[in-house]
């Protein structure tokens, strides 16, 4: 594309595009990154330069971009059935992705309900648990559990449970209180305990709320052993053991947001195979797909299924439907990129590099503006501060997490912060050697920044 070209369309992109979690006034100093397109871990822009995908485009990417795999099976699709209602009516894209990723869970996930994102999976999630709870003779269950620094979507319905200040806001009003508790945020222990000596006492509180509202509470809902837009909080597995037995037998469902975690990105195909406790209801998107198509999924058990199960006038119907429900191609993405995990033994590559990866990363303790290290899997987290003993922050409007951003770009990578922390979220397929090329420039952008931040 020509410089004149390029031009043209960012002042058409300037005038008429609102951009997502983007303060518009940004792009009067700087143009967005005008992507081409994208190819494995690289993303490309129009004049050529490439940068490491480091934040997945969002969490989404696995295979890389434009897996040739499901590239063609896109294609191939295409020519033949693009968009059908699922209600009434079924196909073998869907059929075909609900049967693998029925096989890639654990047994006693028996039912999928496709939908279109991260949020609609948890929405439908919550609506499941509610209804449930409202055909089996408790109506009164209709309050959640989740947690401080907890992210589930932007719809109202899943901003009940979020727990990130920043996001709610103005919108209070209009959303549901769920009942919090404090996030599991190693680094800020909630309630002031050593990594080494911590018996998970940052869920006793957990206790007096059962105590006092067990009959009102229809669900948990939580990401596990990694909570991602709340700063890439890596957990412990004792966490969700704990968790789990002080709602085993209490009538309240356990929901796992796997939007961010699922498909391999923690190290194994699913977070909470870690920790041995399996879900009632599994919220995926995201990674589902490969990234490359939008898609939900909401997975549970037979027992819930089976209370919707009914004639039609007893009004047992889950009425709940989007659109896109089960798309053909984007379900055909599924049945591809979970087709790929077998044929190129994914997990065993990430397993493998991901140890790598947490590793390598570990030399990023000297530096200054490093405050804590943390991760899981593909995943690695700095946390910015301006003094290291004191776990101190910089004031939020010196925007550090963007300037490392900004100097990020320059190096060839996509570092796009949460608030102060700079992280990497890789794609599966990333090798060694890129791995140790990537981290080198995160190094050197970091060094970089210190030199500036910390003499000036
Ligand atoms: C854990 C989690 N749940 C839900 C969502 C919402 O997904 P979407 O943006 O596709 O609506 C996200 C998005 O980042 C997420 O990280």
């Amino acid at each position: 594309m020509d410089e004149k070209n390029i031009r043209h369309l960012l002042k058409i992109d300037r005038d008429l595009v609102w951009h997502p979690y983007t303060q518009m006034k940004d792009f009067e100093v700087m143009d967005p990154l005008f992507v081409e397109r994208g190819d494995g871990v690289f993303l490309f822009d129009v004049y050529g330069r490439a940068y490491y995908d480091t934040i997945s485009s969002w969490w989404c990417i696995t295979h890389g971009h434009n897996h040739p795999f499901i590239v063609d099976a896109v294609k191939q699709q295409l020519g033949r059935l693009d968009q059908v209602h699922f209600a009434g009516t079924t196909h073998e894209p869907a059929i075909r992705a609900a049967q693998l990723l029925i096989e890639a869970l654990p047994k006693g996930l028996d039912k999928v309900f496709f939908s279109d994102n991260g949020s609609t999976a948890v929405e439908v999630a919550l609506k499941m648990a509610v209804q449930y709870w409202h055909l089996t003779g408790k109506p009164e269950k209709n309050t959640f559990l989740s947690l401080e620094r907890g992210y589930h979507g932007d719809t109202l319905g899943t901003m009940g449970l979020g727990g990130v200040p920043q996001f709610k806001g103005p919108f209070d009003a209009l959303t549901f209180d769920s009942i919090r508790l404090p996030a599991p945020y190693c680094y800020r222990c909630p309630v002031e305990r050593e990594k080494e000596t911590c018996q998970v006492e940052c869920l006793d509180t957990l206790e007096k709320i059962l105590l006092e509202r067990q009959d009102e509470i229809a669900a948990m809902v939580l990401e596990p052993l990694l909570m991602g837009a709340g700063g890439m909080l890596a957990y412990p597995v004792k966490y969700l053991k704990r968790l789990k037995e002080f709602l085993e037998g209490r009538d309240i469902f356990l929901i796992f947001d796997e939007v961010a975690t699922g498909f391999g990105r923690t190290g194994t195909m699913f977070a909470f195979e870690q920790a041995g406790v399996v879900p009632d209801i599994l919220c995926l998107s995201k990674g589902l797909t490969g990234g490359t198509l939008p898609l939900g999924a909401t997975v549970t058990t037979n027992e819930v299924f089976n209370a919707f199960y009914a004639d039609y006038n007893e009004g047992k119907t889950f009425f709940h439907g989007h659109t896109f429900t089960a798309n053909p191609i984007t379900t055909t993405c599924a049945r591809a990129s979970l087709e790929l995990f077998k044929r190129e033994g994914v997990l065993d590559h990430v397993k493998d590099v991901s140890a790598f990866l947490q590793r390598e990363v570990q030399r990023f303790s000297d530096l200054n503006l490093i405050g804590d290290i943390r991760g899981l899997g593909m995943v690695v987290a700095f946390e910015i501060v301006k003094d290291k003993g004191g776990k101190v922050p910089y004031p939020s409007d010196l925007r550090m997490g963007w300037r490392v951003y900004l100097e990020g770009l320059t190096k060839g990578l996509i570092l796009r912060p949460l608030g102060d922390v700079t992280y990497l979220f890789l794609p599966l397929s990333i090798t060694k050697c890129q791995i140790e090329d990537c981290l080198q420039r995160v190094w050197d952008t970091f060094k970089q920044c210190e030199k500036t931040f910390l003499t000036s």
